[in-house]
């Protein structure tokens, strides 16, 4: 290959052969049964998507008015199902109410552990009791001056309340952006910002591994934040309303704060469903850029509703007797679509719970599987290699037979983690949904169906029903079979994003001028000759080592492949001679020595499972990887630290800072 054809193709080097059919039982009962059955209808919903939007917005969400028109295309900005009006809340409760199921589990709340070994608290909430929490709030939302478009800061803890406070917004039309509750002052002080939110619904406190997280302090801090000019950063702010979680001593500003509990008091249980336009902002879900400044992801009311509803049925399968456990938190976009909106609109039995997976001891999910009999689960690569890492006795402690089905979301699953989830956890029985999306996107787009995919350890598959992905190289063209290039999407569908809150001119930079005509995801990609797409990483961490583009997801896993390592992270360095010098940084299995002769061993199992370019120039060990709360790679940072740089630029959405004093000192 010439360097300069060489320069615009990824090359994907990972070559995995293993493939799992579903099984006939399970696709008997499957919603959808084979591929002929997926292939037949993914064909008809791209060849004429108006009609098959039409026809599933119809079925699906119940209208206070019907739409006129399916979608409303200029490009970058859709709009979808306009003309309609309908409630994103009243799809979600009201309409189980008189249905047989109104009495059935909506919620399941298990809550962490306390400190002295008690099991944790537990709330059920059927579709019934949530209608009632979720339009008394309602209620005490308008009560303290919130109107239709009003922006709301939710930041709470994983408690009940905080879908509570999602679906009152969404019942009135005010627009929820969910802070996540591992964020700090600085962070809830931009959004709020950004956002020109009037309110903050907060806790005094939440638990994470026996501590109390002071959340209303924090906001307390926030709301005292100014920039540079001296400017508040939070002046919009008019009230704060406070859950008391914790019981921790909080300060409540006369005029401004209420606690949630005594606003109750003051109102009825009947709060009429806002009747919403089908493009009414829903969320606003902020996401970090890669320059550092948090992107405010708009989502608006119909075609999210449609996207989450439709892909919660067919890739989880969803039944009604399922009890579902998606772990996300609900600050994160998994959360919103995967835990409250998707399910419910369902009329499905979720699981939430409040904890930390290894708190207080690293069995904490299979208890809950083993308690709640939970029949679907949906997590995530990170915490699958944390689990292997903790060992197989955990698990094997429990009785995890009620599995029937298993998720995996946020980053490529290596095949190393994909075969010990489905062997350790799904006892080789159970089929598992690897499936490809963004905060950007709403919705799953790239994915099995568990009773139609074959499925192969690494690959998120095939599209979603409307979901016209493609693979193209610089100028946009689509590439052959096997090679690598930009993911991008080439149809505008009902759950993507309508912008960056308050800036159009990023929100078509970033996604719509990289590649002319389509949605630029950001991610680097390849399909095989059955048309899967394997997703090689962000475009932005791609290495060119002496000519050959590489992904730094097929390097890291092939070293999690290595029967030592536990998690390994990629970057590349700037190289005289090749451009670029790989270094990875690995983290080992409990019990594991870091010596000199395991990094030579590291470096040629590379070589011998990618091939000698992907030799790594430099391996080094680590006690652990620098993370977002989400449990993504901060790769930014451990690029300045393989260059020997000072770490510099936005550290506030790292998990543990102190890992970063680590690895910059160089100690193992
Ligand atoms: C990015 C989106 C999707 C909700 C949670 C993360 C990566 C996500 C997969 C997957 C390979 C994946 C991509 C994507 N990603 N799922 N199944 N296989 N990569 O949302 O924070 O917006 O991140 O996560 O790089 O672009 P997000």
């Amino acid at each position: 290959m010439s360097k300069a054809a060489a320069s615009t193709n990824i090359e994907s080097l990972l070559k995995e052969t293993r493939v799992f059919k579903p099984a006939k039982e399970f696709a008997a009962e499957a919603h959808v049964r084979s591929m002929a059955q997926y292939k037949k209808l993914w064909t008809e919903s791209v060849k004429n998507p108006d009609k098959f939007w039409k026809k599933q917005a119809e079925a699906e969400l119940v209208w206070q008015k019907p739409f006129t028109r399916v979608l409303q295309w200029k490009e970058p900005f859709a709009k979808w199902f306009t003309g309609g009006r309908l409630n994103v809340s009243a799809n979600c409760l009201d309409r189980w109410l008189d249905s047989g199921i109104s009495n059935k589990a909506a919620l399941i709340w298990e809550g962490e552990p306390a400190t002295d070994g008690k099991p944790g608290e537990e709330r059920v909430l059927t579709y019934k009791q949530l209608h009632r929490e979720v339009s008394r709030f309602a209620n005490v939302l308008k009560r303290n001056g919130i109107q239709k478009g009003d922006r709301i800061i939710i930041y709470l803890p994983m408690v009940p309340e905080a879908a509570i406070a999602m679906l009152a917004c969404t019942r009135i039309g005010a627009v929820h952006s969910v802070v996540f509750g591992g964020f700090s002052a600085q962070s809830v002080a931009d959004r709020i910002q950004d956002s020109g939110a009037k309110m903050v619904i907060t806790a005094d406190g939440g638990y994470r591994r026996g501590a109390v997280v002071p959340l209303k302090k924090n906001v307390d801090d926030a709301l005292k934040l100014h920039d540079a000019a001296g400017q508040s950063l939070t002046k919009t702010i008019e009230k704060v309303i406070v859950l008391r979680r914790c019981a921790n001593e909080v300060h409540m500003a006369e005029g401004r704060d209420v606690w949630w509990h005594r606003e109750l008091d003051y109102v009825s249980d009947i709060c009429a469903a806002e009747k919403m336009d089908s493009e009414a902002p829903l969320f606003i879900l902020y996401t970090s850029g890669s320059t550092g400044k948090p992107k405010g992801i708009l989502h608006t009311t119909a075609g999210y509703l449609l996207g989450t509803k439709l892909t919660s049925r067919y890739v989880f399968d969803l039944k009604l007797e399922d009890v579902y456990w998606c772990t996300a938190d609900v600050g994160w976009v998994t959360g919103h679509s995967y835990i409250v909106y998707g399910p419910l609109a369902n009329g499905a039995t979720a699981l939430m719970y409040e904890g930390a997976p290894n708190w207080p001891e690293p069995d904490r999910f299979w208890r809950i599987i083993q308690k709640y009999g939970v029949t679907i689960l949906y997590t995530a690569p990170t915490a699958i290699r944390a689990f292997m890492k903790w060992g197989d006795e955990w698990p094997k402690k429990h009785d995890l037979s009620s599995l029937r089905l298993l998720g995996s979301v946020g980053e490529p699953i290596n095949p190393e983690a994909w075969m010990w989830y489905h062997t350790v956890i799904g006892g080789g029985r159970c089929p598992i949904v690897d499936t490809w999306w963004q905060t950007e996107t709403g919705s799953i787009m790239i994915t099995p169906l568990p009773g139609a995919t074959p499925t192969k350890p690494g690959t998120a598959t095939l599209p979603f029903f409307g979901i016209l992905p493609e693979v193209v190289d610089e100028q946009g063209k689509a590439v052959p079979k096997n090679s690598g290039g930009k993911l991008v999407v080439r149809k505008p569908w009902p759950s993507m994003l309508r912008g960056i809150w308050g800036d159009n001119e990023r929100y078509k930079q970033t996604y719509w001028s990289e590649v002319k005509g389509s949605y630029f995801t950001g991610d680097g990609c390849r399909q095989d000759k059955d048309g899967y797409f394997w997703i090689v990483g962000r475009i932005d961490d791609v290495l060119n080592v002496a000519g050959h583009r590489i992904g730094t997801a097929e390097v890291e896993s092939a070293l999690v492949s290595h029967p030592n390592v536990a998690e390994a992270a990629v970057v590349g360095r700037p190289d005289e001679l090749k451009g670029q010098a790989l270094v990875c940084f690995v983290t080992l299995k409990t019990g594991v020595k870091a010596t000199p002769e395991l990094k030579n061993e590291l470096r040629n199992h590379i070589g011998k499972e990618i091939g000698p370019v992907a030799k790594p120039d430099e391996v080094r060990f680590a006690e652990a990887l620098p993370k977002t709360r989400s449990g993504k790679i901060m790769r930014r940072l451990l690029k300045q630290i393989a260059s020997g740089l000072e770490v510099k630029g936005d550290t506030t959405t790292l998990e543990d800072l102190s890992v970063i004093a680590k690895l910059a000192s160089g100690e193992e």
